[in-house]
């Protein structure tokens, strides 16, 4: 087919050809469900145009009509899919824990690491010390990684501070990063993430702390745009989460909320009375859980990384798809428990560990993981207008090779806004 290549213009118009599978193709109002999920749509041998660093128009090869572009790229043999869509992690902290890892090898669980001053307070002790420029250069390096590994959306919590200065310190590198990377990045705030030390004779000051002095204070600042509660026995109760919640509702702060990684009870009730967009974990779940969650609007987010790494129960992600709740998939990446931030890898363990078809998987580190950060209008699928956030894969046999190779990935390049990076 004859295409012209137009001179200089003020648009820069780039065709893909000869696409093998053109992954998550449609505009969707809401995040995919049940059998939709399964049936995610694609296109064989297609064609991709965009203009500006946005979708333009896509098809079938035989569909397409010439028009003047400034660049064909042939695709023969290769995939192209939108970035994926991380919409849980903790990205901003200050350093590993190696030895903890090892701890956990001979046999310490991560409560019992947590109550020798370890796990998060741990992680608050070093972060503490460190600079706001250091944890900026060390977040952005983990950010070029991550987008190299095909991610193109994201989302970031803060809970690692635990104070008004360090949480604010947390934001503000999230902030940073907002202005640094032209994609679409969202920040938590997650002061509810413990308890920290010098409030432990005195939890309910702490919570007065975040409900009066943080929430007020970062949501006027801009500084954050969802609200987080680690709800879990030892950490924040439902009537602590259930006040944050209130608060952070005054400022129209969205609840994305840690729920049920260790213990079922009755948080999701909870956390589905404050419209949350997400509840995310979920490694134990029962079946009034999944009634609850059956009768909402609110996605569930299995965070199969940590589960892996910390050796508990994976989510039973097939219950909640069969009862037709949405499913994303995150990577949870933090230091403690998923020093991980690769999706292809958590698309892997979607198949291998939760038992979802490539296809459920997929749609849940794409479409489903851009619904549960509000980018849906953005990101996550392929879609006219849409961001050109893409991953182009070398020549594969079929998107399956994308779980089936766990712990590869089968990306040639990655293109954000239509620019390879
Ligand atoms: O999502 N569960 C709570 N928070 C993190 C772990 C944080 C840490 O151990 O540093 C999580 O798994
Ligand atoms: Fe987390």
């Amino acid at each position: 087919m004859a295409t012209t290549i137009k001179s200089l213009s003020l648009n820069y118009m780039k065709l893909f050809t000869n696409i093998k599978q053109l992954l998550v193709t449609g505009d969707y109002p809401n995040p995919l469900s049940g059998v939709a999920m399964k049936s995610m749509p694609f296109i064989e041998n297609a064609f991709l145009l965009t203009d500006e660093g946005r979708i333009y128009d896509y098809g079938k090869m035989e569909d397409f009509h010439p028009v003047a572009v400034d660049e064909v790229v042939d695709l023969t043999g290769r995939v192209v899919l939108p970035t994926w869509c991380d919409s849980h992690t903790h990205l901003v902290y200050a350093a590993n824990r190696e030895n903890e890892f090892v701890d956990k090898i001979n046999g310490i669980s991560y409560e019992e690491i947590a109550n020798r001053g370890g796990g998060i307070l741990n992680s608050v002790k070093k972060l503490r010390a460190m600079s706001t420029s250091k944890l900026y250069e060390d977040a952005r390096k983990r950010m070029e990684e991550l987008i190299q590994l095909g991610t193109g959306a994201i989302e970031i919590k803060s809970g690692y501070g635990l104070s008004v200065h360090d949480e604010r310190k947390m934001l503000e590198v999230i902030a940073l990063l907002k202005k640094e990377f032209d994609l679409p990045i969202k920040a938590t705030l997650l002061a509810a993430h413990a308890i920290p030390e010098e409030y432990t004779s005195d939890r309910n000051g702490y919570i007065d702390l975040i409900v009066e002095e943080m929430i007020p204070a970062f949501a006027k600042a801009n500084l954050c745009d969802f609200i987080d509660v680690f709800c879990e026995k030892g950490y924040f109760t439902i009537a602590e989460m259930e006040r944050i919640l209130d608060a952070g509702a005054a400022y129209s702060l969205v609840p994305k909320v840690h729920l049920n990684q260790f213990n079922s009870f009755g948080g999701i009730a909870s956390a589905l009375q404050y419209n949350a967009l997400s509840v995310d974990h979920l490694e134990e779940l029962n079946e009034e859980d999944i009634l609850e969650l059956q009768k909402s609007d609110t996605i569930a987010t299995a965070l199969p990384g940590c589960s892996y790494f910390l050796n508990i129960p994976y989510t039973p992600v097939r219950k909640l798809i069969d009862a037709g709740i949405p499913v994303a998939i995150a990577t949870d990446f933090n230091p403690g428990s998923a020093p991980s931030g690769n999706m292809n890898f958590t698309v892997a363990q979607a198949c291998i560990n939760l038992r979802m078809t490539p296809e459920e998987a997929i749609v849940a580190a794409t479409i489903n993981g851009a619904f549960a950060m509000g980018v849906a209008d953005q990101v996550g699928s392929i879609s006219r207008g849409k961001r050109a956030n893409l991953i182009i894969t070398k020549p594969i046999n079929s998107y399956n090779a994308i779980p089936y190779n766990f712990g590869f990935h089968h990306i040639d390049y990655v293109l954000l806004n239509g620019i390879d990076v």
